[in-house]
């Protein structure tokens, strides 16, 4: 990937898209492409075919994606494999069809076996049950994946697909309906603290553990990737240590500035007590996260305030 390679970031907004397409902007990469999903819906297979036909696109970052937290993916399960799916399907094969040179597929570390041993490796995928609650998800994102490798295998292709942890930072999912937990934390906060609640009470006992990945660190990790690894193997993305729920509310709340109380709802459930992968592969590629979770929620925080009229609502 060069300077003036034609790079298509699909997804641009998310979370993930902006963060890669911010990223490649700084490193001074100029050829960029890129469309919001009114301009080129990318579960319409014909559009996504004149899109690439036209465009002589040389790399793609596969950001776009139908991403929710569990409510969501409860409540909607069949357009988050539907949309998925047609978004995967239609992008990866356009690109074998119009000559890309290499692509980067998103999966995601809650694809991953619901009991994968901790931390998990990259050979845990298809190990075992799927967590129920995003089971069409999860499917969707595997066949993602076994349609790069497929590719690669019959047709020699350079599709390469990450796995990376809970992500956060500018661009996230506040709404409190489909946000993951990190972004609800902060947005319950701040609004605890607008509203001068006396607390903010959170789900089961907080002593469940999760890792979080700064979305700028991801990004750098995709550029990374694109540059220095081809193969069919799977690479998690992550940062090799993870927090209690407990202490991540505490961090936040002292980020966001809330002088109440933190309780814990204890008759609602935990979830899984731990998840975090093992980065060891993408360590010894010669990658590692370098953003404190601190500074990290103190960026995200900064972004929500800045957008808070103009874009949580709408997303
Ligand atoms: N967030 C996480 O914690 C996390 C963790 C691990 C993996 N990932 C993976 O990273 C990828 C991106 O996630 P994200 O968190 O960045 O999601 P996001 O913030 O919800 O952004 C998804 C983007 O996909 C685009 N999109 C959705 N449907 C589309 C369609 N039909 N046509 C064209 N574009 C469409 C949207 O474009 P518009 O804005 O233009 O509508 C949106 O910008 C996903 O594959 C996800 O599995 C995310």
């Amino acid at each position: 990937m060069d300077f003036n390679s034609r790079i298509y970031v699909a997804g641009h907004r998310g979370l993930v898209g902006s963060a890669i397409l911010r990223k490649l902007k700084r490193e001074g990469y100029t050829n960029l492409v890129y469309k919001t999903s009114k301009e080129l819906d990318l579960t319409d297979r014909d559009a996504v075919k004149d899109f690439f036909e036209n465009e002589n696109i040389d790399y793609v970052f596969l950001a776009a994606a139908k991403v929710g937290g569990i409510v969501a993916n409860n409540e909607f399960p069949a357009d988050f494999i539907r949309d998925n799916i047609l978004i995967q399907t239609n992008v990866i094969d356009a690109s074998y069809r119009n000559n890309v040179k290499k692509l980067l597929f998103l999966g995601s570390t809650c694809i991953y076996p619901k009991h994968a041993p901790q931390p998990m490796k990259e050979e845990h995928l298809l190990t075992g049950e799927l967590e129920p609650t995003n089971e069409p998800y999860a499917i969707a994102k595997i066949a993602g994946i076994k349609m790069c490798q497929s590719y690669n295998r019959q047709y020699g292709t350079d599709y390469i697909s990450a796995m990376p942890t809970n992500l956060y930072g500018e661009n996230d999912n506040f709404d409190l309906k489909t946000s993951h937990v990190l972004p609800a934390l902060i947005r319950k906060f701040h609004e605890a603290k607008s509203e001068n609640k006396p607390s903010v009470e959170i789900w089961g006992t907080g002593t469940p553990k999760r890792e979080f990945l700064y979305s700028d660190d991801l990004a750098d990790a995709t550029i990374f990737l694109m540059q220095n690894y081809s193969g069919n193997e799977i690479v998690n993305i992550g940062v090799g240590h993870d927090i209690s729920i407990r202490d991540l509310a505490a961090t936040i709340k002292d980020i966001v500035g809330f002088d109440g109380q933190i309780t814990f709802n204890t008759l609602k459930p935990d979830g899984t007590p731990r998840k975090l992968v093992d980065v060891t592969k993408l360590n010894d590629l010669g990658w590692e996260a370098q953003t404190t979770l601190e500074d990290g929620i103190k960026e995200a925080y900064k972004w929500y305030l800045n957008n808070i009229e103009t874009k949580i609502e709408s997303k």
